[in-house]
């Protein structure tokens, strides 16, 4: 086994890991013999959770920029190794009133797209280390789709999906490739408040599973800056982005952009 791939040797974190798909993909990369350290809020179901499953569990609020990084030096320490960070944890807005509720706005955007910048950043170096391998972003279909009914979440969540795309270039260089998965609707306790009303609408939402094979695919394929759409009745399928029109300079020829904008894998 290489270091990029899940098998007996690497170590991997899921944040929100004690979640609808942080569980199911933990007994996923448990079956390929993954060391798997869950890290999600402190209380005693999410410790049990772990527990069931074999799982170390940690104690992360991934809004605490410090509380990250202790925690990957910890695996690290403990282990030898950080292979896989699953950045997972995420919330969406209790309400959907009109009223923008800015209080919550900015909850869920520290959540799901701050704990998202503050975990690479920790993971980076020690998978640097570890001579290679993957971040895996759990952001949304809503990040592309926004929702009339969350702009918290749509913005954290297109905000995760741009910085995947930024930060993959730099990533890949160290031989780590940080990737996005956009589930559309899935069957996990965030669906909850409107779960009925997808039932009585007759419209499939994804099982957990299902999303966790991806995550796990997200890893295996190591295609940096990847965003996978994952859809009920369709599976996973890479985002195609669209591009933007290019400038052009007096001549009305394509102008270049500056080679110290470029990427150093584009220069
Ligand atoms: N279920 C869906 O329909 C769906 C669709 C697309 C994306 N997502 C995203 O998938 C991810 C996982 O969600 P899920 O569906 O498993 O829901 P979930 O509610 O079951 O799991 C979310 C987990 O995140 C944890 N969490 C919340 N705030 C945290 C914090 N500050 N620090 C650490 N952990 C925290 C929760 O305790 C929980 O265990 C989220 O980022 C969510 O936005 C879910």
């Amino acid at each position: 086994m290489t270091q990029n791939t899940p098998g007996p040797g690497s170590v991997a974190l899921i944040t929100g890991g004690a979640g609808g798909f942080g569980r199911a993909l933990a007994k996923k990369l448990r079956e390929r013999e993954v060391v798997v350290v869950l890290a999600d809020l402190d209380n005693e179901r999410n410790r049990q959770i772990a527990a069931d499953l074999g799982c170390e569990f940690a104690v992360l609020d991934v809004t605490d920029r410090r509380a990250n990084e202790e925690l990957v030096a910890r695996i690290e320490g403990d282990h030898g190794r950080l292979d896989a960070a699953y950045l997972n944890a995420g919330i969406s807005a209790a309400k959907s009133e009109d009223v923008l509720d800015l209080e919550e706005f900015m909850r869920v955007v520290e959540i799901d797209l701050f704990g998202v910048v503050y975990g690479a950043a920790a993971a980076r170096p020690a998978i640097k280390r570890a001579g290679g391998g993957a971040i895996v972003v759990t952001a949304s279909l809503a990040g592309l789709s926004p929702m009339a009914t969350d702009p918290g979440y749509s913005v954290a969540k297109g905000g995760a999906i741009a910085f995947v795309r930024s930060m993959a270039p730099r990533l890949a260089a160290e031989g780590t490739t940080i990737t996005a998965i956009c589930p559309g609707f899935a069957d996990t306790a965030i669906i909850d408040r409107i779960r009925d009303q997808f039932a009585a609408a007759d419209f499939p939402v994804l099982s957990a599973e299902e999303v966790a094979d991806s995550m796990i695919m997200a890893w295996e394929a190591g295609e940096p800056g990847a965003t996978y759409v994952i859809q009920p009745g369709v599976g996973t399928v890479p985002y195609k982005f669209k591009g933007v029109p290019a400038a052009r300079n007096a001549a009305g020829e394509t102008a270049v952009v500056p080679e110290a904008l470029r990427p150093p894998s584009m220069r």
